[in-house]
């Protein structure tokens, strides 16, 4: 798929396909032997007040005449029980259809969400987030009125509808004639508007899904907004999207609309039929048809046009399910692009040999982000990647825990090509500290042992002690059973980092990977947690992306990317005596910093 925004609509599958309902029936199967007797249940309640116009026209036309008093008063209890089976069957009906119906969202729900924890960064990348979101939350509680109450009042109204007919034939075959009139016109209505209702829910979906996308969108991005007063054109480009939303909103519910007058209207013209043939039958000379006959018959009618709507209304919500359904089944079928391959074996305990043979990488195909990458790393070492922003390190570093796959070549560690290894058991023995640190709702302690689940809160300690989070932590009203919120935005950036940091260590991962991980500590700081560090990152090969250089010096190969390209290799002194990009980068910081001493000098 191509890169989605918050404006572009997502594309429209354009003919339906039936194999989606399918898959639906297949989630709805558990279920069926309770809705089976659900539906037994309602079908014997309507059977039973399908009798209720006999018992009417039984009193009309033989009781009332023969004043057979017992006989009224016991065709009124009949009357009574059946009203009162069928509301005690209405309510079981709705409260285990409601049962149903939420279990079946329950495991759609969770099929989507655990395939989305699945898939890979690319698919993160290529759209808005809160488009993902509301596929797992409104698409799917969507479908809960089809689920609880519309496959079961289907079937019945289905049966109830032949259960009618019996009774109609039964009374009148010409009548039920007239009235069966009336249904090649609710075709025709059908035929007319189902294409373009289709696709009109179809659109309604993607704009809500597009202001979704703009609301998290929004959310997340508050404080640049604020900074720079962007609220006014934020309102209005909200404004926009919301009203599209309700534009194709109306149009969408427009169609459903039409189904139900139609129905209305194509149940008047009939019945006002009904009643002209009728009385004409009976008050012709040779009277083929008894009033109470015909009274009969017209609170058929009523009963005939009554599921005949609900059928409709089924008919709009399952056409509005499936626009939400096709987007359901297409994130369940999101193919997970970076998974094990077929025989992958488990990835031996690591010893740290990390090599690169010739790798190429792009994010987008012919867009060339690493170009023909070589390296070796060996176990125990310290490697560093500097250069310029947009250079490649975090992709290069990104690739070795597989995040992606590649375009070409091989990525081995300890000789072993990591595709042909379960990620799982890849990445379970690395520690990634990435660029931009995330912090998760819960406590502090929660927060650093996310790194390792086994851990003790000694370890725990133990780990953030290590990158000099102790102290800060400490401090905090509950220590490390503060509570932070997503994102942690109680804490400063470095606290941040210094809390991934921890998390990182705590796994005691063979391959020790660090993008950019001290870029918000202050100095001092940092050469506290350096000491520190040095004593950890014996035995472990690390991977070190940063910045300032002062953080690198010691590493045992500096590699200079740019533009996808090791340019330079070597040690700190090594570099400097080539002369090269690293020299340059390095003369700029040590300017840099003479200019700034010289500047607080002279003040
Ligand atoms: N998810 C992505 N999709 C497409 N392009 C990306 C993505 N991430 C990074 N890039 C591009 O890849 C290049 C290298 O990025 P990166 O490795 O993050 O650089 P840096 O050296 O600053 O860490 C940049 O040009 C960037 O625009
Ligand atoms: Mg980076």
């Amino acid at each position: 798929m191509a890169r989605n925004r918050y404006d572009v609509d997502e594309v429209l599958e354009d003919s339906f396909d039936v194999n989606q309902l399918k898959r639906l029936g297949r989630y709805i199967i558990p279920h069926k032997n309770k809705m089976i007797g659900v539906i037994v249940l309602l079908l014997s309640s309507s059977a039973l007040t399908m009798m209720t116009p006999i018992f009417f026209q039984r009193i009309m036309d033989y009781y009332i005449p023969a004043k057979d008093m017992k006989m009224i008063a016991f065709m009124a209890f009949l009357t009574l029980a059946v009203s009162s089976y069928y509301a005690i069957a209405m309510r079981y009906k709705i409260r285990i259809m409601s049962e149903i119906g939420q279990n079946i969202i329950h495991s759609i729900r969770t099929d989507i969400f655990n395939h989305l924890q699945e898939l890979p960064f690319s698919y993160y990348d290529d759209r808005p987030h809160g488009k993902i979101q509301v596929r797992v939350v409104n698409y799917v509680n969507s479908l809960s009125d089809l689920l609880s109450n519309g496959i079961v009042n289907t079937i019945t109204d289905l049966c109830n509808l032949l259960f009618i007919l019996l009774f109609m034939l039964i009374c009148d075959a010409r009548l039920t004639l007239v009235c069966l009139c009336g249904l090649p016109m609710l075709a025709g209505v059908i035929v007319f508007i189902k294409r373009r209702q289709r696709r009109a829910w179809q659109i309604q979906s993607n704009k809500q899904s597009n202001l979704n996308a703009y609301i998290a969108e929004s959310i997340n991005g508050i404080r640049v907004t604020q900074s720079f007063v962007r609220e006014r054109e934020n309102n209005n480009i909200f404004n926009n999207l919301s009203g599209s939303y309700r534009k194709a909103w109306m149009r969408a519910v427009k169609f459903n609309f039409t189904m139900g007058p139609s129905v209305d209207i194509i149940s008047a013209i009939t019945t006002s039929f009904v009643y002209v043939l009728g009385i004409r039958w009976i008050l012709a000379p040779d009277s083929t048809l008894t009033v109470g006959v015909l009274i009969a018959f017209t609170s058929y009618i009523g009963r005939f046009w009554a599921p005949i709507n609900t059928l409709a209304g089924f008919y709009n919500s399952l056409l509005t399910a499936i626009s939400y359904l096709e987007r359901i089944f297409e994130t369940i079928d999101e193919p997970v692009l970076v998974k094990d391959a077929e025989n992958a074996g488990i990835m031996p305990p690591i010893q740290g040999d990390v090599e690169f043979r010739d790798v190429c990488f792009s994010y987008e195909e012919g867009h060339r982000i690493l170009d023909h990458i070589n390296f070796t790393a060996k176990k125990g070492e310290t490697y560093a990647f500097v250069g310029p922003t947009g250079a490649g390190k975090t992709t290069i570093v990104n690739l070795i825990s597989r995040f992606y796959n590649v375009d070409s070549g091989q990525i081995l560690i300890d000789g072993t090509d990591i595709s042909t290894v379960t990620i799982r058991s890849l990445r379970t023995q690395m520690g990634v500290m990435m660029q931009d640190s995330f912090i998760f709702s819960g406590t502090i302690m929660d927060n650093i042992r996310y790194g390792n689940r086994d851990a003790t809160d000694e370890q725990v300690v133990a780990a953030a002690k290590t990158v000099c989070a102790h102290e800060f932590i400490s401090q905090m009203e509950n220590g490390y059973y503060t509570e932070v919120n997503e994102r942690g935005s109680r804490l400063s950036a470095g606290q941040r980092q210094l809390i991934s940091f921890a998390r990182a260590l705590l796994a005691d991962p063979k391959i020790l990977i660090l993008d950019e991980a001290t870029s918000s500590i202050d100095t001092e700081t940092e050469i506290l947690l350096q000491k520190g560090l040095n004593k950890l990152l014996k035995g472990r090969t690390s991977f070190i992306i940063a910045h300032r250089l002062s953080t690198i010096k010691n590493a045992d190969c500096i590699m200079y990317i740019d533009h996808g390209g090791i340019v330079e290799r070597g040690t700190h002194e090594e570099l400097l005596k080539q002369r090269g990009a690293y020299y340059d980068l390095y003369i700029s910081q040590f300017d840099f910093l003479n200019q700034n001493e010289a500047s607080t000098a002279g003040n």
